[in-house]
């Protein structure tokens, strides 16, 4: 079976599906996205997922090509067409083609691409290693940019030092996030705390639908910023994300998280939350 993907307008095999070298997203990262976990063929957090696109595309000025109902449409075809049962669905708007000049052109359609891809997802999951770097990017991280290289770069240094996330520090010494996730710790209280949402962070649909999976549950949240020496003085640290869902980090740099082993709040936190949405 080949894989199948959307690009404007048409559904066209994976390996013939191709933007024009003009696109500005490949000339200026002039775009926006999504990831949006397919849990047993089921899109999940599809709405949040939504309003922040449509919030991302705002921010920048850009129109919607299409409906949400029609997305939905593109989504489910691309589950079934690609075979999914657990996988991811990328989906990308740019500002179109045109002649390369930084200002917005006029009268040029957005680009929409859609690709789908699966994915194994598991009850449990292994502790991770994370390490600290410096967050280089912009004030504006609550879009959902494309422009991602200072979060390759972050994630590069991350993997070459043997860690799965590279978790990113402001001048001022807190935490932002993770270079594609959201961190959160268990503190000494036993309270779930994660940066509050602002122009600081990308505030992650899956921090949001596990804020209220929590806060049903026992769990008291506080959203506010941290630091790195806090963070390592945690009972817990883990990091959300649409493809991380729950996963938790036991080492940040060279120090163990606790005693190093996969504290019980993480794996609560993620089974809770794939039988809550799966
Ligand atoms: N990234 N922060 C950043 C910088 C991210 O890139 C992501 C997700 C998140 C978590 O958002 P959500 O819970 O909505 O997935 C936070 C996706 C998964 C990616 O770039 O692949």
């Amino acid at each position: 079976m080949s894989r199948i993907a959307y690009v404007n307008g048409r559904y066209v095999p994976h390996k013939h599906a191709f933007v024009h070298i003009e696109d500005r997203g490949y000339q200026f990262g002039d775009g926006v996205y999504e990831v949006v976990l397919v849990l047993n063929k089921n899109l999940i957090d599809f709405e949040g997922h939504f309003t922040r696109l449509k919030r991302s595309l705002t921010e920048i000025s850009l129109d919607l090509p299409i409906s949400e109902m029609v997305i939905k449409l593109i989504f489910n075809r691309l589950v079934k067409s690609n075979l999914i049962t657990n996988g991811l669905i990328y989906l990308q708007v740019t500002r179109g083609v045109a002649n390369r000049a930084h200002q917005f052109p006029s009268a040029v359609p957005p680009a929409l691409v859609v690709t789908a891809k699966p994915t194994l997802i598991t009850k449990t999951v292994d502790g991770k290693k994370a390490i600290t770097t410096t967050d280089q990017r912009w004030d504006r991280r609550d879009i959902k940019t494309i422009q991602l290289l200072p979060n390759c770069i972050a994630k590069e240094e991350a993997v070459k030092r043997g860690a799965f996330e590279a978790i990113m520090v402001m001048r001022d010494g807190t935490i932002t996030e993770g270079a594609s996730s959201n961190l959160w710790m268990v503190d000494k209280e036993n309270q779930l705390v994660t940066r509050h949402a602002s122009n600081a962070i990308l505030n992650g649909i899956t921090k949001l639908s596990l804020t209220n999976i929590a806060s049903i549950g026992q769990y008291k949240i506080v959203e506010r910023s941290f630091t790195v020496e806090e963070a390592k003085e945690a009972k817990e640290l883990f990091v959300t994300s649409a493809t991380a869902i729950v996963t938790p980090i036991i080492q940040l740099n060279d120090d163990l998280i606790a005693d190093g082993n996969v504290g019980p709040v993480a794996l609560a936190l993620r089974s809770a939350y794939l039988n809550n949405v799966g």
